[in-house]
């Protein structure tokens, strides 16, 4: 019982805990560390190397030691040199800090492999004494700076400071892994928790702040990021990029790309950004972006941001898209040819307001961001397409939120709705559930309280009231219910059961099946068919592109299938060389799930190339529960582990179940 409280007491208090994969692996003691319960109240963390320095994670933000709620940032003026010959940023951050009480003496941020040089209050000139705790696993450290006496309560602090070469947020190419092969490269991906690898911030999405920056980089590179350009100047041997965010922002929404890039006009707020191998494709790929747009504005209100431009990275960038403001990240496996993936730009033009606009408070209301931008971004889908490709989409998700419920365990409270990160590093809790769980919560709510001539006025005025605020699921269920207190259907409403049980969803809406029925059919004609009884049962020109890839993912679903039947398919089709990521991912998956050798090397040479999590990590997991093949897998990891993003490498290797 004792225990018990004390466990509770800590966890509330939100001191440090390392419990990386407790939840998924019943693992509670990391051999690195040793948790030592002091008293009721404290968590004392000792190193593994004998140090020992308290650090307490904030009670706003399980995953941030930073104390917004003590002295708050405000502002954000970065001023940085790239250094590609040493894979580091270096220069200064001048932040604008505000004291909320008078007693308060101190600054609290987060920092992650920074090396600081030295810290000065601007205004009073006034060199400032700081405290660096020990690194906290993955969490890197808290930075607390003492706030010099002064009449007034606002500061500004000078943190002169370098990144180091492993930054967990950047990813640095050589000239040989870029698609040119003659000029470095480096981009930023910060959510969750990385932007403090690059600068030090009160790295919770509680704190939003206006940004500006000032680059210097060599005059061969272009530089681009997540805010609008303001000029850039050439200097001797090297160019000043001058760049300001207007619009108050969460830090893992600052962003930048540096490297030899060139751009195209798509549209009358939209500029295309590649490596000019990439560029007539990217333009041509994403062409509608404007339509895609004036449809989001139609369905959420007006876009604030004033521009949105697209770039495609490399190859290994882990997401399909990021939605850094102004400037939306893109990885070049959307290039398909037929603007068949152009839903993920829509998903993440619809962050613009769900995530970039109203926020999640921490990332235990993740959902709040990514299920309300997969339910626009299908509202999207369906002003452009059709309500029945709406409803196909949404019916896709449920597949895939039942096997990504199947993989964590559907009692793991990881698949709640609303999770609790006590310990739990954001990037080990991703998943499908808080897109797809959250998703169809919102549908099922719509549907409840009368279908979206109802629902999307609410949404509207949702956005319209959280709009630059940042927000936990409990403010929002608070809203909806103000909202709708006169319909009487939300009474029947579940909502500890939808937020705060695992597993699959207690409803799932009735979707449209009708683009189903052609599916369905094909399927059976091919699980019918054998190669011995006449050509392949279908020639392919009879479903769209999304069509196939739901079939794919259907046969995928089936009984491992005979190898000599994918043997006569792959003739026929080619899908192990097609452009088209989504369908060439589910056939290396059937050809995994068969054991068919022939299909090992070019999976292999795949996940090598891309490293975009939704195809490799899957392909991993594959690979390793076919246990002849486990081995090479492995080892194949272990080769290319250097050429992957931090967060791309760091999930696998536990995916794989290798000790880090
Ligand atoms: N914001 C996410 C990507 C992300 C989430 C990065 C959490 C780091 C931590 C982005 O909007 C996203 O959801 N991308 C998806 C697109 C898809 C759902 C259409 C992706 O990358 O697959
Ligand atoms: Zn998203």
């Amino acid at each position: 019982m004792r225990i018990l409280k004390l466990f509770d007491v800590a966890r509330n208090v939100s001191n440090c805990v390392i419990r990386r994969n407790f939840v998924r692996n019943f693992e509670p003691f990391i051999n690195m560390w040793r948790i030592l319960i002091l008293s009721n109240c404290f968590l004392l963390i000792l190193a593994g190397d004998g140090g020992t320095r308290m650090a307490r994670f904030s009670p706003i933000d399980p995953s941030s030691f930073s104390r917004p709620d003590l002295a708050v940032v405000t502002n954000i003026k970065l001023s940085l040199k790239v250094h590609f010959d040493q894979k580091i940023f270096s220069g200064n951050c001048d932040l604008t800090v505000k004291k909320l009480h008078e007693n308060v003496n101190e600054v609290v941020l987060d920092v992650k492999d920074l090396d600081i040089e030295s810290i000065y209050e601007t205004e009073t000139n006034t060199k400032c004494k700081y405290t660096l705790s020990q690194p906290v696993g993955e969490f890197g450290s808290e930075l607390a700076i003492e706030i010099p006496p002064k009449e007034v309560n606002n500061y500004i602090f000078t943190i002169n400071y370098k990144t180091r070469p492993h930054a967990s947020g950047l990813q640095w190419l050589e000239p040989e892994q870029t698609a040119g092969k003659k000029h470095p490269y480096v981009f930023s991906q910060f959510q969750a928790i990385h932007a403090r690898s690059f600068l030090p911030c009160q790295d919770t999405p509680y704190v939003k702040t206006k940004y500006e920056a000032l680059i210097n980089a060599p005059t061969d590179l272009s530089v681009v990021m997540s805010a609008i350009r303001d000029a850039t100047k050439p200097m001797i041997g090297y160019n000043l990029h001058h760049f300001k965010q207007d619009v108050p922002i969460q830090s893992y929404l600052i962003a930048i790309a540096i490297g030899a890039l060139e751009s195209r006009k798509i549209g009358p707020r939209s500029t295309v950004w590649a490596e000019k191998e990439f560029i007539e494709m990217a333009a041509n790929e994403f062409a509608n972006t404007e339509k895609q747009l004036k449809t989001a504005e139609d369905i959420c209100g007006p876009y604030v941001w004033g521009i949105y431009d697209l770039l495609v990275l490399p190859p290994s960038f882990p997401f399909g898209g990021m939605e850094n403001p102004c400037l939306t990240f893109v990885t070049p496996t959307l290039l398909a040819g037929d603007r068949s993936l152009a839903n993920v730009v829509a998903h993440e033009i619809a962050h613009s307001w769900t995530g970039n606009l109203v926020t999640n408070a921490n990332f235990e209301h993740f959902w709040l961001n990514e299920g309300f931008t997969v339910f626009i971004e299908r509202k999207i889908l369906g002003r452009l397409e059709s309500p029945q490709v709406q409803d196909f989409d949404a019916y896709g998700g449920t597949v895939e939120l039942k096997e990504a419920i199947k993989v964590m365990g559907s009692n793991n409270p990881l698949t709640n709705l609303v999770v609790n990160l006590t310990g739990v590093h954001p990037d080990d809790a991703f998943s499908r559930v808080p897109y797809e769980k959250g998703q169809t919560f919102l549908r099922y709510l719509e549907n409840t309280v009368g279908g979206p001539a109802v629902f999307e006025p609410f949404l509207r005025k949702y956005f319209d009231t959280y709009k630059y605020r940042s927000l936990t699921t409990d403010e929002f269920k608070a809203f909806f219910i103000e909202y709708f207190s006169s319909t009487p259907e939300i009474k029947n409403i579940e909502w500890n059961k939808w937020l705060h049980t695992p597993g699959m969803p207690p409803v799932i809406p009735d979707y449209d099946k009708t683009l189903l029925k052609t599916i369905d059919e094909m399927k059976q004609r091919w699980l019918n068919w054998d190669e011995k009884s006449g050509p392949v049962p279908f020639s392919g020109d009879e479903i769209t592109s999304i069509q196939k890839i739901q079939l794919l993912q259907d046969i995928f679903e089936s009984e491992p299938q005979p190898i000599k039947k994918l043997e006569v398919l792959e003739e026929k089709f080619k899908f192990t060389e097609v452009q088209n990521a989504e369908i060439k991912f589910r056939w290396l998956r059937i050809g995994i799930k068969a054991k068919w050798e022939k299909i090992v090397d070019p999976a292999l040479n795949w996940v090598n190339e891309v490293g975009r999590m939704k195809y490799c990590r899957p392909l991993y997991r594959d690979f390793y529960n076919w246990e002849e093949m486990r081995a090479k897998a492995i080892q194949n990891f272990q080769d290319n582990r250097k050429n992957m993003m931090h967060v791309s490498a760091y999930t696998i290797a536990h995916d794989l179940r290798l000790k880090e």
